[in-house]
Protein backbone atom coordinates (compact mmCIF):
# COMPACT_ATOMS: atom_id res chain seq x y z
CA UNK A 1 0.00 0.00 0.00
CA UNK A 2 2.52 2.45 0.72
CA UNK A 3 4.65 1.37 -1.92
CA UNK A 4 1.13 2.44 -4.11
CA UNK A 5 1.11 5.60 -2.65
CA UNK A 6 5.04 6.45 -3.60
CA UNK A 7 4.83 7.19 -7.03
CA UNK A 8 1.18 9.05 -7.12
CA UNK A 9 -0.30 12.26 -6.80
CA UNK A 10 -3.53 12.39 -4.67
CA UNK A 11 -6.26 14.75 -5.77
CA UNK A 12 -8.08 15.30 -1.78
CA UNK A 13 -11.64 15.55 -2.21
CA UNK A 14 -12.17 18.96 -0.95
CA UNK A 15 -10.36 21.71 -2.59
CA UNK A 16 -8.88 24.36 0.04
CA UNK A 17 -9.92 27.32 -2.28
CA UNK A 18 -13.19 26.95 -3.82
CA UNK A 19 -11.93 27.35 -7.48
CA UNK A 20 -8.90 25.60 -7.46
CA UNK A 21 -7.86 21.99 -6.41
CA UNK A 22 -4.76 21.13 -4.55
CA UNK A 23 -2.65 18.16 -5.30
CA UNK A 24 -0.14 16.43 -3.26
CA UNK A 25 3.07 14.74 -4.48
CA UNK A 26 3.30 12.13 -2.26
CA UNK A 27 7.38 10.95 -2.25
CA UNK A 28 7.53 15.01 -0.79
CA UNK A 29 4.17 15.60 0.88
CA UNK A 30 4.43 18.56 -1.43
CA UNK A 31 1.05 19.89 -2.16
CA UNK A 32 0.56 22.46 -5.24
CA UNK A 33 -2.82 24.47 -5.98
CA UNK A 34 -4.28 24.86 -9.59
CA UNK A 35 -6.94 27.51 -10.72
CA UNK A 36 -10.40 25.89 -11.57
CA UNK A 37 -11.79 27.21 -15.10
CA UNK A 38 -15.45 27.19 -15.80
CA UNK A 39 -16.98 27.47 -19.24
CA UNK A 40 -20.49 28.41 -20.22
CA UNK A 41 -21.57 24.48 -20.12
CA UNK A 42 -19.88 21.58 -19.92
CA UNK A 43 -17.25 19.84 -17.08
CA UNK A 44 -14.93 22.29 -15.65
CA UNK A 45 -11.17 21.98 -16.07
CA UNK A 46 -8.06 22.24 -13.78
CA UNK A 47 -5.89 24.88 -15.51
CA UNK A 48 -2.32 23.12 -14.92
CA UNK A 49 -0.60 25.44 -17.77
CA UNK A 50 1.70 26.49 -14.50
CA UNK A 51 2.06 22.62 -13.61
CA UNK A 52 5.65 22.39 -15.21
CA UNK A 53 6.93 25.99 -14.11
CA UNK A 54 5.33 24.55 -10.44
CA UNK A 55 6.01 21.28 -10.11
CA UNK A 56 8.68 20.29 -12.63
CA UNK A 57 6.41 18.07 -14.26
CA UNK A 58 4.28 17.46 -16.96
CA UNK A 59 1.01 15.70 -17.23
CA UNK A 60 0.22 12.67 -19.45
CA UNK A 61 -2.75 12.26 -21.45
CA UNK A 62 -2.03 9.92 -25.00
CA UNK A 63 -4.62 10.67 -27.22
CA UNK A 64 -6.18 13.82 -24.81
CA UNK A 65 -8.80 11.90 -23.54
CA UNK A 66 -8.95 14.26 -20.92
CA UNK A 67 -7.13 17.53 -22.21
CA UNK A 68 -8.74 20.76 -23.11
CA UNK A 69 -6.12 22.44 -25.53
CA UNK A 70 -7.80 25.85 -25.84
CA UNK A 71 -10.44 28.26 -24.77
CA UNK A 72 -13.24 28.01 -27.76
CA UNK A 73 -17.03 29.39 -28.23
CA UNK A 74 -18.10 27.25 -31.51
CA UNK A 75 -19.21 24.40 -30.86
CA UNK A 76 -20.57 22.06 -27.65
CA UNK A 77 -20.76 18.70 -27.36
CA UNK A 78 -22.68 16.56 -24.05
CA UNK A 79 -21.50 13.35 -24.88
CA UNK A 80 -23.10 11.55 -22.06
CA UNK A 81 -26.48 13.04 -23.38
CA UNK A 82 -26.14 13.08 -27.03
CA UNK A 83 -26.48 16.97 -27.56
CA UNK A 84 -24.58 19.13 -30.31
CA UNK A 85 -24.75 22.99 -29.88
CA UNK A 86 -23.52 25.14 -32.73
CA UNK A 87 -23.19 28.81 -31.10
CA UNK A 88 -25.87 27.77 -28.59
CA UNK A 89 -27.96 26.27 -31.75
CA UNK A 90 -28.98 22.35 -31.60
CA UNK A 91 -27.92 20.52 -34.42
CA UNK A 92 -31.29 19.10 -35.24
CA UNK A 93 -32.92 22.62 -35.32
CA UNK A 94 -29.62 24.07 -37.89
CA UNK A 95 -30.56 20.91 -39.66
CA UNK A 96 -34.66 21.62 -40.20
CA UNK A 97 -34.28 25.73 -40.43
CA UNK A 98 -30.88 26.75 -41.57
CA UNK A 99 -28.72 26.02 -45.37
CA UNK A 100 -25.10 24.82 -44.82
CA UNK A 101 -23.75 28.74 -45.85
CA UNK A 102 -26.20 29.59 -43.02
CA UNK A 103 -24.14 27.40 -40.59
CA UNK A 104 -20.88 28.30 -41.84
CA UNK A 105 -21.47 32.34 -41.59
CA UNK A 106 -22.70 31.42 -38.03
CA UNK A 107 -19.62 29.08 -36.96
CA UNK A 108 -17.02 31.81 -39.01
CA UNK A 109 -18.55 34.91 -36.94
CA UNK A 110 -20.83 34.06 -33.79
CA UNK A 111 -24.33 34.49 -35.01
CA UNK A 112 -27.10 33.74 -37.72
CA UNK A 113 -26.75 36.07 -40.74
CA UNK A 114 -29.67 38.76 -40.90
CA UNK A 115 -31.01 39.05 -44.28
CA UNK A 116 -28.24 41.77 -45.71
CA UNK A 117 -25.80 39.90 -43.94
CA UNK A 118 -27.20 36.42 -45.52
CA UNK A 119 -26.96 38.05 -49.38
CA UNK A 120 -23.30 39.08 -48.96
CA UNK A 121 -22.18 36.42 -47.77
CA UNK A 122 -23.46 33.94 -50.28
CA UNK A 123 -22.70 36.37 -52.73
CA UNK A 124 -19.00 36.26 -51.30
CA UNK A 125 -18.55 32.53 -51.50
CA UNK A 126 -20.45 31.97 -54.46
CA UNK A 127 -17.81 34.66 -56.21
CA UNK A 128 -15.17 32.38 -54.90
CA UNK A 129 -16.05 29.25 -56.23
CA UNK A 130 -13.67 29.58 -59.70
CA UNK A 131 -10.10 28.25 -58.99
CA UNK A 132 -7.08 29.28 -60.71
CA UNK A 133 -6.83 28.23 -64.32
CA UNK A 134 -3.58 26.89 -63.71
CA UNK A 135 -4.49 24.87 -60.88
CA UNK A 136 -6.20 22.81 -63.33
CA UNK A 137 -2.76 21.48 -64.34
CA UNK A 138 -1.52 20.15 -60.99
CA UNK A 139 -4.73 17.15 -61.58
CA UNK A 140 -2.33 16.14 -64.50
CA UNK A 141 0.02 15.15 -62.38
CA UNK A 142 -2.17 12.29 -60.25
CA UNK A 143 -2.35 8.95 -61.45
CA UNK A 144 -6.18 8.49 -63.08
CA UNK A 145 -6.85 6.00 -60.07
CA UNK A 146 -5.62 8.27 -57.12
CA UNK A 147 -7.51 8.17 -54.29
CA UNK A 148 -9.70 11.24 -54.09
CA UNK A 149 -8.61 12.13 -50.87
CA UNK A 150 -4.95 11.85 -52.11
CA UNK A 151 -5.77 14.36 -54.93
CA UNK A 152 -7.33 16.73 -52.38
CA UNK A 153 -4.68 16.88 -49.71
CA UNK A 154 -1.99 17.65 -52.56
CA UNK A 155 -4.36 20.22 -54.60
CA UNK A 156 -5.77 22.32 -51.42
CA UNK A 157 -1.94 22.01 -50.36
CA UNK A 158 -1.17 23.45 -53.53
CA UNK A 159 -3.30 26.80 -53.42
CA UNK A 160 -0.75 27.85 -50.21
CA UNK A 161 1.32 28.42 -53.52
CA UNK A 162 -1.29 30.56 -55.27
CA UNK A 163 -2.38 32.80 -52.56
CA UNK A 164 0.59 33.06 -50.06
CA UNK A 165 1.80 36.69 -51.02
CA UNK A 166 -1.64 37.92 -50.32
CA UNK A 167 -2.77 35.98 -46.90
CA UNK A 168 -1.24 37.75 -44.11
CA UNK A 169 -2.78 36.06 -41.25
CA UNK A 170 -2.42 39.16 -38.91
CA UNK A 171 -4.90 40.82 -41.24
CA UNK A 172 -8.20 40.38 -40.58
CA UNK A 173 -9.82 41.23 -43.81
CA UNK A 174 -7.21 39.25 -45.56
CA UNK A 175 -8.23 36.11 -42.94
CA UNK A 176 -11.80 36.46 -44.31
CA UNK A 177 -10.80 36.40 -47.80
CA UNK A 178 -8.61 33.12 -47.29
CA UNK A 179 -11.68 31.46 -45.15
CA UNK A 180 -13.98 32.99 -48.10
CA UNK A 181 -11.74 31.28 -50.70
CA UNK A 182 -11.47 28.21 -48.67
CA UNK A 183 -15.15 27.23 -48.35
CA UNK A 184 -16.06 28.66 -52.03
CA UNK A 185 -13.42 26.22 -53.44
CA UNK A 186 -13.44 22.99 -51.76
CA UNK A 187 -16.44 21.43 -53.79
CA UNK A 188 -14.96 22.67 -57.30
CA UNK A 189 -11.86 20.91 -56.16
CA UNK A 190 -13.59 17.66 -54.72
CA UNK A 191 -15.59 17.70 -57.74
CA UNK A 192 -12.62 18.35 -60.08
CA UNK A 193 -10.67 15.41 -58.14
CA UNK A 194 -13.83 13.22 -59.38
CA UNK A 195 -14.05 14.07 -62.62
CA UNK A 196 -10.43 13.21 -63.40
CA UNK A 197 -10.62 9.92 -62.57
CA UNK A 198 -13.45 9.15 -64.65
CA UNK A 199 -11.39 11.02 -67.13
CA UNK A 200 -14.61 13.48 -67.66
CA UNK A 201 -13.84 17.34 -68.65
CA UNK A 202 -13.94 19.42 -65.33
CA UNK A 203 -17.55 21.02 -65.02
CA UNK A 204 -16.95 24.93 -63.84
CA UNK A 205 -19.34 25.94 -61.40
CA UNK A 206 -22.52 28.49 -61.73
CA UNK A 207 -22.88 31.39 -60.14
CA UNK A 208 -26.71 31.03 -59.88
CA UNK A 209 -26.81 27.69 -58.01
CA UNK A 210 -26.75 27.14 -54.12
CA UNK A 211 -23.90 26.03 -52.78
CA UNK A 212 -24.97 21.70 -52.63
CA UNK A 213 -26.21 22.58 -56.37
CA UNK A 214 -23.59 23.51 -57.72
CA UNK A 215 -21.32 20.67 -56.21
CA UNK A 216 -23.88 18.32 -57.68
CA UNK A 217 -23.83 19.76 -61.22
CA UNK A 218 -19.85 19.87 -60.98
CA UNK A 219 -19.78 16.14 -60.01
CA UNK A 220 -22.46 14.75 -61.99
CA UNK A 221 -23.11 17.01 -65.07
CA UNK A 222 -21.26 17.05 -68.55
CA UNK A 223 -20.73 19.83 -71.23
CA UNK A 224 -22.86 17.62 -73.78
CA UNK A 225 -26.35 17.34 -71.74
CA UNK A 226 -28.70 19.90 -69.82
CA UNK A 227 -28.15 18.75 -66.01
CA UNK A 228 -30.89 18.98 -63.79
CA UNK A 229 -30.85 19.18 -60.25
CA UNK A 230 -33.18 17.04 -58.55
CA UNK A 231 -34.30 19.82 -55.13
CA UNK A 232 -33.93 16.38 -53.06
CA UNK A 233 -30.71 15.52 -53.63
CA UNK A 234 -29.72 19.15 -53.26
CA UNK A 235 -31.77 19.31 -49.64
CA UNK A 236 -29.95 16.05 -48.41
CA UNK A 237 -26.73 17.14 -50.04
CA UNK A 238 -27.11 20.27 -47.85
CA UNK A 239 -28.06 18.17 -45.12
CA UNK A 240 -24.82 15.87 -44.78
CA UNK A 241 -22.75 19.47 -45.05
CA UNK A 242 -24.43 20.96 -42.00
CA UNK A 243 -24.29 17.57 -40.37
CA UNK A 244 -20.58 17.74 -40.87
CA UNK A 245 -19.60 21.02 -40.60
CA UNK A 246 -18.24 20.88 -37.07
CA UNK A 247 -17.35 19.21 -33.82
CA UNK A 248 -15.45 20.73 -31.34
CA UNK A 249 -11.67 19.63 -31.05
CA UNK A 250 -11.77 16.61 -32.47
CA UNK A 251 -8.15 14.85 -34.67
CA UNK A 252 -8.64 17.35 -38.17
CA UNK A 253 -9.60 20.37 -35.80
CA UNK A 254 -6.82 20.16 -33.96
CA UNK A 255 -4.34 19.44 -36.72
CA UNK A 256 -5.34 22.45 -38.26
CA UNK A 257 -5.18 24.40 -34.95
CA UNK A 258 -1.66 22.84 -34.07
CA UNK A 259 -0.11 23.64 -38.22
CA UNK A 260 -2.09 27.47 -37.66
CA UNK A 261 -0.47 27.78 -34.49
CA UNK A 262 2.83 27.88 -35.89
CA UNK A 263 1.59 31.25 -37.98
CA UNK A 264 1.52 28.86 -41.30
CA UNK A 265 -0.19 29.56 -44.38
CA UNK A 266 -3.97 28.45 -44.22
CA UNK A 267 -4.62 26.34 -46.76
CA UNK A 268 -1.39 24.48 -45.77
CA UNK A 269 -3.21 23.82 -42.49
CA UNK A 270 -6.56 22.76 -43.96
CA UNK A 271 -4.36 20.73 -46.53
CA UNK A 272 -3.14 18.77 -43.11
CA UNK A 273 -6.50 18.24 -41.82
CA UNK A 274 -7.41 16.93 -44.89
CA UNK A 275 -4.90 14.57 -44.58
CA UNK A 276 -6.23 13.92 -40.40
CA UNK A 277 -9.65 13.48 -41.36
CA UNK A 278 -8.81 10.88 -44.17
CA UNK A 279 -8.10 7.84 -41.55
CA UNK A 280 -10.91 5.54 -41.13
CA UNK A 281 -10.78 5.92 -37.39
CA UNK A 282 -12.32 9.56 -38.14
CA UNK A 283 -13.71 10.47 -41.35
CA UNK A 284 -12.81 7.73 -43.34
CA UNK A 285 -15.17 5.68 -41.52
CA UNK A 286 -18.07 6.54 -44.27
CA UNK A 287 -16.39 4.66 -46.69
CA UNK A 288 -14.99 1.76 -44.59
CA UNK A 289 -18.92 1.54 -43.21
CA UNK A 290 -20.03 0.85 -46.63
CA UNK A 291 -17.38 -1.21 -47.84
CA UNK A 292 -18.10 -3.34 -43.99
CA UNK A 293 -21.74 -3.71 -45.05
CA UNK A 294 -20.37 -5.09 -48.57
CA UNK A 295 -18.70 -7.36 -47.45
CA UNK A 296 -21.43 -8.85 -44.53
CA UNK A 297 -23.24 -8.94 -47.53
CA UNK A 298 -26.24 -10.78 -46.35
CA UNK A 299 -27.85 -10.15 -42.66
CA UNK A 300 -27.35 -14.14 -41.67
CA UNK A 301 -23.86 -12.72 -41.42
CA UNK A 302 -23.77 -10.13 -39.00
CA UNK A 303 -23.43 -12.40 -36.63
CA UNK A 304 -20.04 -13.36 -37.61
CA UNK A 305 -18.96 -9.68 -37.74
CA UNK A 306 -20.50 -8.76 -34.21
CA UNK A 307 -17.92 -11.76 -33.20
CA UNK A 308 -15.19 -10.37 -34.76
CA UNK A 309 -15.76 -7.01 -33.45
CA UNK A 310 -15.85 -8.42 -29.57
CA UNK A 311 -12.38 -10.19 -30.15
CA UNK A 312 -10.06 -9.02 -29.14
CA UNK A 313 -7.67 -10.57 -31.17
CA UNK A 314 -8.85 -9.52 -34.38
CA UNK A 315 -8.32 -6.08 -35.26
CA UNK A 316 -11.75 -5.63 -37.04
CA UNK A 317 -13.67 -2.87 -35.51
CA UNK A 318 -17.83 -2.40 -36.34
CA UNK A 319 -17.62 0.62 -38.65
CA UNK A 320 -19.56 3.64 -38.08
CA UNK A 321 -20.12 2.57 -34.26
CA UNK A 322 -18.37 4.13 -31.23
CA UNK A 323 -17.32 7.69 -30.63
CA UNK A 324 -14.70 9.45 -28.43
CA UNK A 325 -17.48 11.62 -27.15
CA UNK A 326 -20.72 10.76 -27.48
CA UNK A 327 -21.19 7.60 -24.89
CA UNK A 328 -24.97 7.82 -26.27
CA UNK A 329 -26.34 8.28 -29.28
CA UNK A 330 -24.22 10.82 -32.05
CA UNK A 331 -27.25 13.03 -32.41
CA UNK A 332 -26.10 13.49 -35.97
CA UNK A 333 -26.56 9.84 -36.23
CA UNK A 334 -30.18 10.13 -35.62
CA UNK A 335 -30.93 13.02 -38.44
CA UNK A 336 -28.85 11.24 -40.18
CA UNK A 337 -31.28 7.44 -40.39
CA UNK A 338 -34.14 10.50 -40.50
CA UNK A 339 -32.74 11.46 -43.92
CA UNK A 340 -31.33 8.44 -45.37
CA UNK A 341 -35.24 6.83 -45.09
CA UNK A 342 -36.38 9.84 -46.49
CA UNK A 343 -33.90 9.96 -49.42
CA UNK A 344 -34.50 6.40 -49.99
CA UNK A 345 -38.40 6.71 -49.81
CA UNK A 346 -38.69 9.44 -51.98
CA UNK A 347 -36.75 8.51 -54.99
CA UNK A 348 -37.66 4.74 -54.75
CA UNK A 349 -34.69 3.50 -54.17
CA UNK A 350 -33.90 0.04 -52.32
CA UNK A 351 -30.45 -0.31 -50.82
CA UNK A 352 -29.62 -3.86 -50.28
CA UNK A 353 -27.12 -2.27 -47.60
CA UNK A 354 -30.02 -0.53 -45.82
CA UNK A 355 -31.43 -3.62 -44.46
CA UNK A 356 -28.26 -5.28 -43.26
CA UNK A 357 -27.79 -1.84 -42.13
CA UNK A 358 -30.28 -1.76 -39.99
CA UNK A 359 -30.52 -4.96 -38.55
CA UNK A 360 -26.67 -4.77 -37.41
CA UNK A 361 -27.60 -1.55 -35.72
CA UNK A 362 -30.56 -3.63 -34.18
CA UNK A 363 -28.33 -6.20 -33.05
CA UNK A 364 -25.58 -4.55 -31.95
CA UNK A 365 -27.30 -2.35 -29.88
CA UNK A 366 -28.73 -5.58 -27.85
CA UNK A 367 -25.44 -6.70 -27.29
CA UNK A 368 -23.63 -6.93 -23.89
CA UNK A 369 -20.44 -5.79 -24.92
CA UNK A 370 -22.03 -2.22 -26.94
CA UNK A 371 -24.11 -1.68 -24.53
CA UNK A 372 -21.26 -1.95 -21.51
CA UNK A 373 -19.05 0.34 -23.82
CA UNK A 374 -21.90 2.30 -24.65
CA UNK A 375 -20.85 1.87 -28.65
CA UNK A 376 -23.70 3.62 -30.65
CA UNK A 377 -24.10 4.40 -34.30
CA UNK A 378 -21.82 7.39 -35.37
CA UNK A 379 -22.87 10.09 -38.53
CA UNK A 380 -20.89 7.96 -40.53
CA UNK A 381 -23.27 4.92 -40.09
CA UNK A 382 -25.99 6.32 -42.27
CA UNK A 383 -24.10 8.94 -44.11
CA UNK A 384 -22.53 6.36 -46.88
CA UNK A 385 -25.63 4.80 -47.48
CA UNK A 386 -27.36 8.41 -48.21
CA UNK A 387 -24.17 9.08 -50.29
CA UNK A 388 -24.25 6.21 -52.49
CA UNK A 389 -28.09 6.58 -53.16
CA UNK A 390 -27.49 10.38 -54.64
CA UNK A 391 -25.05 8.70 -57.11
CA UNK A 392 -21.54 9.64 -55.18
CA UNK A 393 -19.31 6.29 -55.78
CA UNK A 394 -17.37 5.38 -52.03
CA UNK A 395 -14.50 7.15 -52.38
CA UNK A 396 -16.10 10.18 -52.20
CA UNK A 397 -17.58 10.09 -49.18
CA UNK A 398 -14.63 11.82 -47.28
CA UNK A 399 -14.49 14.39 -49.81
CA UNK A 400 -17.66 15.31 -49.11
CA UNK A 401 -16.75 15.65 -45.46
CA UNK A 402 -13.63 17.07 -45.94
CA UNK A 403 -15.73 20.27 -47.87
CA UNK A 404 -18.42 20.47 -44.78
CA UNK A 405 -15.31 20.03 -42.26
CA UNK A 406 -13.35 23.11 -44.09
CA UNK A 407 -15.99 25.50 -42.35
CA UNK A 408 -15.07 24.27 -39.04
CA UNK A 409 -11.72 24.24 -39.71
CA UNK A 410 -11.40 27.64 -41.01
CA UNK A 411 -13.89 29.05 -37.90
CA UNK A 412 -11.65 27.04 -35.51
CA UNK A 413 -8.16 29.10 -37.23
CA UNK A 414 -10.17 32.16 -36.68
CA UNK A 415 -10.39 31.70 -33.67
CA UNK A 416 -7.43 31.16 -32.65
CA UNK A 417 -6.20 34.82 -33.86
CA UNK A 418 -9.23 36.30 -32.39
CA UNK A 419 -11.08 34.78 -29.84
CA UNK A 420 -8.47 32.75 -27.55
CA UNK A 421 -6.31 34.98 -25.77
CA UNK A 422 -4.39 32.42 -24.45
CA UNK A 423 -3.52 31.02 -27.53
CA UNK A 424 0.47 30.38 -28.29
CA UNK A 425 1.54 27.91 -30.64
CA UNK A 426 0.83 24.00 -29.69
CA UNK A 427 3.74 21.87 -28.53
CA UNK A 428 3.22 18.77 -26.49
CA UNK A 429 5.94 16.96 -24.28
CA UNK A 430 6.34 13.57 -23.73
CA UNK A 431 6.76 10.99 -21.30
CA UNK A 432 10.37 9.72 -22.90
CA UNK A 433 11.16 6.52 -22.81
CA UNK A 434 13.76 5.66 -25.15
CA UNK A 435 17.61 5.20 -23.70
CA UNK A 436 19.48 7.53 -21.87
CA UNK A 437 22.46 9.65 -22.97
CA UNK A 438 25.19 7.38 -24.33
CA UNK A 439 28.39 7.61 -26.79
CA UNK A 440 29.07 7.37 -30.32
CA UNK A 441 29.90 3.94 -31.55
CA UNK A 442 31.80 3.55 -34.61
CA UNK A 443 30.41 1.11 -37.19
CA UNK A 444 33.01 -1.50 -36.59
CA UNK A 445 31.78 -1.44 -32.94
CA UNK A 446 28.41 -2.08 -33.21
CA UNK A 447 26.57 -5.16 -32.46
CA UNK A 448 23.93 -6.55 -34.90
CA UNK A 449 20.52 -5.87 -32.63
CA UNK A 450 17.45 -6.18 -34.59
CA UNK A 451 17.20 -9.70 -36.50
CA UNK A 452 15.73 -8.08 -39.67
CA UNK A 453 13.89 -4.71 -41.09
CA UNK A 454 10.52 -5.91 -40.63
CA UNK A 455 10.70 -6.42 -36.75
CA UNK A 456 12.58 -3.01 -36.41
CA UNK A 457 9.29 -1.42 -37.98
CA UNK A 458 7.00 -4.01 -35.98
CA UNK A 459 8.63 -3.67 -33.15
CA UNK A 460 8.14 -1.37 -30.03
CA UNK A 461 11.27 1.05 -30.87
CA UNK A 462 9.85 0.90 -34.54
N1 LIG B 1 -16.26 -1.83 -32.67
C1 LIG B 1 -15.87 -2.66 -31.65
N2 LIG B 1 -15.30 -2.24 -30.51
C2 LIG B 1 -15.10 -0.92 -30.36
C3 LIG B 1 -15.49 0.01 -31.35
C4 LIG B 1 -16.09 -0.50 -32.54
N3 LIG B 1 -16.46 0.33 -33.52
N4 LIG B 1 -15.19 1.26 -30.94
C5 LIG B 1 -14.62 1.13 -29.73
N5 LIG B 1 -14.57 -0.18 -29.38
C6 LIG B 1 -14.08 -0.73 -28.11
C7 LIG B 1 -12.57 -0.75 -28.09
O1 LIG B 1 -12.05 -1.98 -28.55
C8 LIG B 1 -12.26 -0.52 -26.62
O2 LIG B 1 -12.44 -1.74 -25.95
P1 LIG B 1 -11.53 -2.06 -24.64
O3 LIG B 1 -11.91 -1.02 -23.62
O4 LIG B 1 -11.96 -3.42 -24.26
O5 LIG B 1 -10.11 -1.96 -25.07
C9 LIG B 1 -13.40 0.42 -26.17
O6 LIG B 1 -14.49 0.17 -27.08
C10 LIG B 1 -13.03 1.89 -26.23
O7 LIG B 1 -12.51 2.17 -27.54
P2 LIG B 1 -11.33 3.18 -27.82
O8 LIG B 1 -10.68 2.82 -29.12
O9 LIG B 1 -10.45 3.30 -26.61
O10 LIG B 1 -12.16 4.52 -27.96
P3 LIG B 1 -11.67 5.83 -28.66
O11 LIG B 1 -12.43 6.93 -28.05
O12 LIG B 1 -10.19 5.92 -28.65
O13 LIG B 1 -12.10 5.63 -30.21
C11 LIG B 1 -13.33 5.64 -32.21
C12 LIG B 1 -13.23 6.18 -30.79
C13 LIG B 1 -14.40 6.42 -32.98
C14 LIG B 1 -12.00 5.82 -32.95
C15 LIG B 1 -13.71 4.13 -32.15
O14 LIG B 1 -14.96 3.98 -31.52
C16 LIG B 1 -13.70 3.47 -33.53
O15 LIG B 1 -12.65 3.05 -34.00
N6 LIG B 1 -14.91 3.39 -34.21
C17 LIG B 1 -14.98 2.88 -35.55
C18 LIG B 1 -14.56 3.93 -36.54
C19 LIG B 1 -15.60 5.03 -36.72
O16 LIG B 1 -16.78 4.76 -36.89
N7 LIG B 1 -15.13 6.29 -36.72
C20 LIG B 1 -15.99 7.46 -36.94
C21 LIG B 1 -16.08 8.34 -35.73
S1 LIG B 1 -17.38 9.58 -35.87
C22 LIG B 1 -16.89 10.61 -37.15
C23 LIG B 1 -15.57 11.30 -36.96
O17 LIG B 1 -15.19 11.63 -35.84
O18 LIG B 1 -14.93 11.53 -37.94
Amino acid sequence: MAQEQKNVVTLPARAVDKNSVTMTDNRTGQSYEFPILDGTEGPSLIDISKMYAKTGMFTYDPGFTSTGSCQSGITFIDGEKGILLHRGYPIEQLVAEASYLDVCYLLLHGELPAQIEKREFEKSITMHTMLHEQLTSFYRGFKRSAHPMAVMVGVVGALSAFYHEDTDIHDPLQRMIAAHRLIAKMPTIGAFAFKYSLGQPFMYPKNELSYAENLLRMMFAVPTEDYEINPIFARAVDRILILHADHEQNASTSTVRLAGSSGANPFACVASGIASLWGPAHGGANEAVLNMLGDIGDKRNIPKFIARAKDKNDNFRLMGFGHRVYKNFDPRAKVMKETCHEVLNELGIKDPVLPIALELERIALEDEYFIEKKLYPNVDFYSGIILRALGFPTQMFTVLFAIARTTGWVAHWKEMFTGDDSHRIGRPRQLYIGPKKRNFKRVENRKKSMPDWLKMWGGRNG
